[in-house]
């Protein structure tokens, strides 16, 4: 059996783009976690790393066979190889369709029991697929050693593999049990045991009704115990309106029916949340006022709807007020409320003194901020979208709360959170300001929200162990019900802000980041509206449906991935997604959700709320802070903590087992510690797979053509004897050997650009990793960094050869800079890059972007930094100078591109002066041709816009330009014939040649 696998061959890359994660019933709406990865891309991996690549076509006939057999196989092999891909590739494609159908999952299943029935049998056990399907022998196992939010291991259930998920993170590992084990052992209704959802039983008892319907029972009714005894700080809000009588009291109106209208007394409004600014005082002692630090005033901005607060000053008491506006237009204000505090930075409007950072600073480390009501975010019963009135008067709402908090401390002991806010400061920004412990991050009210929850799903254990009657069962109900009252924690803290575009209240850590924030929404858990826990627990049912049955239950393992609790050799493949250095402080992150969770669930998790936080010694992240500021410390632990990890995955993988690590970085340089760490552990890298993973939320913008992908890296245990590797004589040969004919292949099925690049060297890497350690002649040790460089350069030639055939010549042939222009067109197309990615580039090219020969030096450069990014010009931009494209003081002739850039400019500006130009530059006029073509690849192609991006793809002017000039290029270069009419200029300096203009429209080249 040839045993290499689809993801050893080819991946539809571009076929598996993201899903939509916000979809009701998506795995991602159970509960936040960070970089929980697409399930396309995971399913894919899976199915990829069981599935041997030659799974579709078994035979290829030919007709009409080259009489050389060597010939004829060659051909059989391809075309055997081509029509793989082709099904293959299909069928992925459409089993990664989210959510998947029936009937492709089971074919998956049933391919990937086949293939492991196979090597099984090979390995001396002879087993059907039969055999598997049913039990009677083992399935594929599969180990992601670094679970998360459980995307990985989710798909492997649903191929119908014996998953198991390790993860050192608590708040992770509850959400895996509630992902991957919970609803696969207690999804379904069952009628043998007691629930409070099902049918009754022939004893008139009820059963369990499925884990959905069990959580939304069980969730609705703690959460009316919460209502009942908090409900009423939540008051109803008089509707500005409404003419009517109200009742005297509003204060006093309980929600009874989970906001629905119908109890709800005409005349008021429901809170949906509740819009505070911080304030200090001023910092001039004799002014006296409270100043306000909101960033901005802007509640919504949707459709044609503009609602923002005008301030308004009280010069008797010192305060700013706020009034609601509504206008049509986004400019229809006349102020602008984009327009105020700017990083902690504010102006007092009573006497003008600026209130600086380092005094906003100082007054929330010292006294703390005050808080004041600005306006109330409202839902009309009966009506949907949003309704805001002022908020002037907070009530007495703060003594009321404090002696709730009391007493529910006196009645269970359960407080609020003060263990310490550890804060990595380089995802977080509040512990500057003085918040420092977990209790500082809630409001007061919303630590009694918590808390509550807390004390009434205790309250309700024992009910639930009677009901159940089977404890296990009743506990993983118990932790389902906290999960989705932990789903609240996202959106109610002090931190809170409004999607003026949505009207939703979003928490402050989707993006990775605890950035401190000078005004915040605190949601009214009851409203029934965003934010409320009706909204809460309606998503995590749809996610507890959508999982139920899926497959067979994972074994979730919490723990370090350095020590596995596993035997040697026990999986047939390992799927896993490590972090990476300090994208994600996960740990410092979750005690958010820990805090809360150790409070409500930790009763029936004791072991794994057992500490003060969540455990951070061994989390493999790079946290400079926990070295005392040391970085190279920090990415040392870091470094280990990886290398050790792989070591164990090594260790308990098959000999003939698979491992894909999936890295989040898009420089290949920067896969050098993942390269080094997995040579390490004994590993040898096949391929690489670019695959869009990052969704994109939050605050952050993703640049879409940037690469928001991870890679896929697939690697293999090496061989024992694979000894030291002779860099000039083993490794460059092979490595240029598969480039080749990387470059070639995956450039047939159409992947292109970065991806291809990645693709390429990800699979180069095999001839470096399949070696412990590879030395050069002179006996010194190659470094993985150097030879990703290396195989960059060695991927980037081989792509400009094959780009030059396809513009039928050489532009290898040209100089460094102007083939450094056509990859860079060709790789990032008209994207700035950042630094890091840019300079990782120009290495591999052998091109200096800095310093005085550096490609962007002096006044026209070739590329532009700004900032810290740097981007490729075009001749729009840099054809103007009278100099470019000439030889230099000593004869040295111009990089082509330069005259390439020349030619264009002169051609659409002032065509009578192109054939003087070219008499002066003297440039080779062939490979300025193939220069040209290679360039205009999108632009000659006539495809669509999708086939165009895997071409060259310069800016829309060059490419127009292109077009015309290679149409025309006999004329206008061999030529020389200069009157050219194109574009107004043009047509006003030749007016009198205009007998001689050209139909560019039909072309003569
Ligand atoms: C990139 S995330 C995995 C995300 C996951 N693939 C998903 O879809 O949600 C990396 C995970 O590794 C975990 N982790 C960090 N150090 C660890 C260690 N030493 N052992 C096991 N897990 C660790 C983090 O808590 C984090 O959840």
């Amino acid at each position: 059996m040839d045993d290499i696998r689809l993801i050893e061959d080819y991946l539809p890359i571009e076929a598996l783009g993201r899903e939509n994660t916000t979809a009701k019933g998506h795995v991602n709406t159970l509960h936040l976690w960070w970089a929980r990865r697409p399930l396309r891309s995971c399913r894919a991996a899976v199915y990829g790393a069981l599935v041997p690549a030659d799974r579709w076509v078994r035979d290829v006939t030919i007709k009409n066979p080259p009489a050389d057999p060597a010939k004829h196989t060659a051909r059989k092999n391809g075309t055997k190889r081509g029509l793989n891909r082709r099904a293959g590739g299909e069928f992925v494609t459409n089993l990664c369709v989210h959510p998947p159908q029936a009937r492709l999952v089971q074919n998956a299943r049933h391919h990937i029991a086949e293939a492991h029935a196979e090597r099984l049998t090979t390995m001396g056990t002879p087993v059907s697929v039969d055999d598997i399907l049913t039990g009677k022998a083992p399935r594929p196992r599969v180990l992601d050693l670094f679970s998360g939010g459980g995307a990985i291991p989710l798909e492997a259930i649903r191929l119908g593999c014996d998953v198991s998920a390790n993860e050192l993170n608590p708040v992770a590992h509850i959400i895996e049990l509630c992902t991957l084990v919970y609803p696969q052992k207690y999804g379904l209704a069952d009628k043998t045991v007691g629930g409070a959802t099902g049918e009754r039983n022939a004893e008139g008892q009820m059963t369990w009704g499925g884990l959905a319907a069990e959580v939304q029972h069980w969730g609705n009714m703690v959460f009316e115990k919460v209502r009942e005894q908090i409900g009423d700080l939540y008051p109803l809000v008089p509707d500005p309106a409404c003419k009517d009588k109200k009742p005297q009291k509003p204060e006093s109106l309980l929600f009874k029916t989970g906001g629905k209208h119908e109890a709800i007394p005409p005349g008021y409004l429901i809170p949906v949340a509740y819009l505070w600014t911080r304030t200090i005082p001023c910092k001039n002692p004799g002014c006296g006022a409270q100043v306000p630090m909101l960033r901005q005033t802007w509640l919504c901005k949707r459709g044609n709807r503009f609602v923002a607060m005008a301030p308004t000053q009280n010069t008797r008491q010192k305060r700013i007020q706020f009034k609601i506006v509504e206008a049509d237009t986004e400019h229809g204000f006349d102020f602008d409320p984009s327009d105020f505090s700017k990083g902690g930075n504010t102006v007092c409007p009573f006497c003008g003194t600026v209130a600086d950072s380092p005094y906003t600073k100082q007054v929330g480390c010292t006294s703390g901020f005050g808080v004041q009501p600005m306006a109330i975010m409202c839902k009309r019963p009966g009506k949907t979208g949003k309704v805001y009135v002022p908020f002037e008067e907070a009530g007495n709402l703060d003594q009321e709360v404090a002696r709730r908090l009391a007493e529910i401390e006196e009645r269970s002991g359960l407080t609020p959170p003060t263990e310490p806010l550890e804060a990595n400061p380089r995802s977080f920004d509040i512990q500057r300001y003085g918040f420092t412990t977990w209790r500082a991050a809630f409001t007061e009210r919303q630590n009694l929200l918590h808390l509550a929850v807390a004390e009434q799903l205790r309250s309700l254990l024992d009910d639930m162990e009677r009901v159940v009657g089977d404890r296990d069962r009743a506990h993983a109900l118990y932790t389902c019900v906290g999960l989705s009252f932990s789903r609240l924690v996202t959106q109610h803290n002090a931190f809170a802000f409004i999607h003026t575009g949505r009207e939703t209240i979003e928490g402050p850590w989707g993006d990775g980041k605890f950035p401190m924030s000078w005004d915040f929404l605190e949601a009214n858990p009851f409203s029934g509206a965003t934010a409320s826990y009706q909204s809460a627990l309606m998503w995590a049912v749809r996610a507890y449906e959508s999982l139920s049955g899926l497959g067979n239950a994972a074994t979730a393992v919490r723990g370090s991935a350095t020590e596995l609790p596993f035997a040697d050799e026990h999986f047939d493949a390992i799927i896993t997604d490590p972090p990476y250095y300090d994208n994600y402080s996960y740990s410092n992150l979750s005690d958010a959700f820990y805090v809360w969770l150790k409070r409500s669930v930790g009763n029936v998790h004791a072991a794994h709320f057992a500490s003060e936080l969540t455990p951070k010694k061994s989390e493999a992240v790079k946290a400079t802070y926990r070295h005392a500021g040391d970085n190279k410390a920090a990415s040392r632990r870091y470094e280990d903590l990886m290398t050790a990890s792989l070591r164990e995955a090594h260790r308990v993988l098959k000999p003939n087992g698979i491992i894909t690590i999936v890295y989040a970085h898009k420089t290949t340089l920067g896969w050098s510690t993942l390269v080094d760490a997995s040579r390490l552990a004994g590993f040898t890298i096949v391929e690489a797979w670019p695959l869009e993973t990052e969704a994109v939320g939050g605050r952050k913008k993703v640049d879409k053509a940037m690469l928001a992908s991870s890679i896929f890296l697939v690697a293999r245990r090496r061989s024992t004897t694979s000894g030291v590797g002779d860099y000039e004589n083993d490794v460059q040969p092979e490595l240029r050997q598969i480039v080749r004919e990387r470059v070639e292949t995956l450039w047939e099925v159409g992947i292109g650009g970065a991806d291809l690049v990645i693709a390429c060297v990800g699979a180069g890497l095999r001839a470096f990793t399949k070696y412990e350690k590879v030395e050069y002649a002179n006996g010194e040790e190659v470094p993985a960094e150097k030879f990703l460089a290396e195989v960059e350069g060695v991927v980037l030639d081989t792509m400009l050869t094959k780009l030059s055939g396809e513009a039928g010549g050489n532009v290898s042939a040209v100089d460094a800079s102007s083939r450094f222009y056509v990859l860079w067109r060709y790789i990032y197309k008209t994207t700035a890059l950042d630094a890091g990615e840019a300079i990782v580039f120009s290495n591999g090219t052998h091109i200096e972007l800095d310093g005085p020969q550096g490609l962007s030096s002096g006044t026209n450069g070739l590329i532009e930094k700004k900032k810290a990014k740097y981007r490729a010009r075009d001749f729009t931009e840099r054809g103007g100078d009278n100099r470019l494209g000439l030889p230099d003081g000593n004869g040295q002739p111009a990089p082509l591109i330069d005259v390439l850039h020349r030619v264009l400019w002169l051609m659409e500006n002032s065509p009578r002066r192109l054939a003087e130009f070219l008499d002066e530059a003297r440039p080779d006029r062939e490979r300025l041709r193939v220069l040209a073509q290679a360039l205009a690849g999108a632009a000659l192609s006539g495809k669509s816009e999708a086939d165009a991006a895997k071409l060259v793809s310069t800016t829309t002017a060059e490419q127009s330009a292109l077009g015309k000039l290679l149409a025309n290029w006999r004329s206008l270069i061999e030529e020389g014939v200069a009157a050219v009419v194109v574009g107004k200029k043009a047509a006003k300096e030749d007016k009198q040649d205009r007998q001689r203009a050209f139909d560019f429209g039909k072309g003569n080249g």
